[in-house]
């Protein structure tokens, strides 16, 4: 199959990513076992086909619900974050795993993880797919996927302007597909 002429190379394979969400799923459902309901916190738009392959693997009782969140300004000033869609739910006393498509500066799932514990949950971890090699090392990140380059990524819920999102897969977006824009 002939690879779209946007992208360099797929980093991540549809195989590997189910493979892994077998894993990380299995890990999760352990960790987990026997404390009630969790509440899986999906970060909107990038987290949506990973929230649905994830939470159809998990073998402890779960609910879901997600968050829409922007950056203020310019990506390069890390900054406030500001939320465009709240939770429904009241998660004070809840079991609450972020799910998140990519962790890159840190800085959104940083200010998340703020935001959140000031509603004072039970617990709050966070379940990351992918986060590229060398930035957000302060970052806790408590169950990841793949570590992938420093470079921009597409696929598989990511996208590049809004497109690109559905590919069962995670490709790596030509340089010259993005610069300049
Ligand atoms: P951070 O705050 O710098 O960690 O960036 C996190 C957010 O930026 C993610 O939730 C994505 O929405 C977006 N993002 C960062 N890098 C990429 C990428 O390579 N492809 C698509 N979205 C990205
Ligand atoms: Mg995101």
């Amino acid at each position: 199959m002939a690879l779209h002429s946007e992208f360099e190379r797929i980093l991540v394979t549809e195989e590997e990513i189910q493979n892994r969400l077998d894993e990380l799923a299995a890990e999760i459902s352990d960790d987990y076992r026997g404390k009630g309901s969790i509440v899986l916190v999906g970060i909107l738009k990038g987290s949506y086909m990973f929230m649905a392959d994830l939470a159809r693997r998990l073998t402890i009782p779960h609910y879901i619900d997600f968050m829409a969140l922007s950056s203020y300004g310019s990506k390069t000033v890390s900054g406030a974050v500001r939320v465009l869609l709240d939770l429904r739910a009241d998660i004070y006393d809840k079991h609450v795993l972020i799910v998140e498509d990519i962790v890159d500066t840190g800085n959104t799932i940083d200010y998340l993880s703020m935001m959140l514990n000031a509603r004072n949950p039970a617990s709050l971890k966070s379940v990351v797919l992918t986060r590229k090699v060398g930035k957000a090392i302060n970052t806790p990140v408590d169950y990841l996927g793949f570590e992938i380059p420093d470079v921009w990524v597409v696929g598989y819920g990511l996208d590049f302007a809004e497109r690109h999102r559905t590919w069962p897969y995670i490709a790596e977006l030509k340089p010259e597909a993005y610069s300049g824009k």
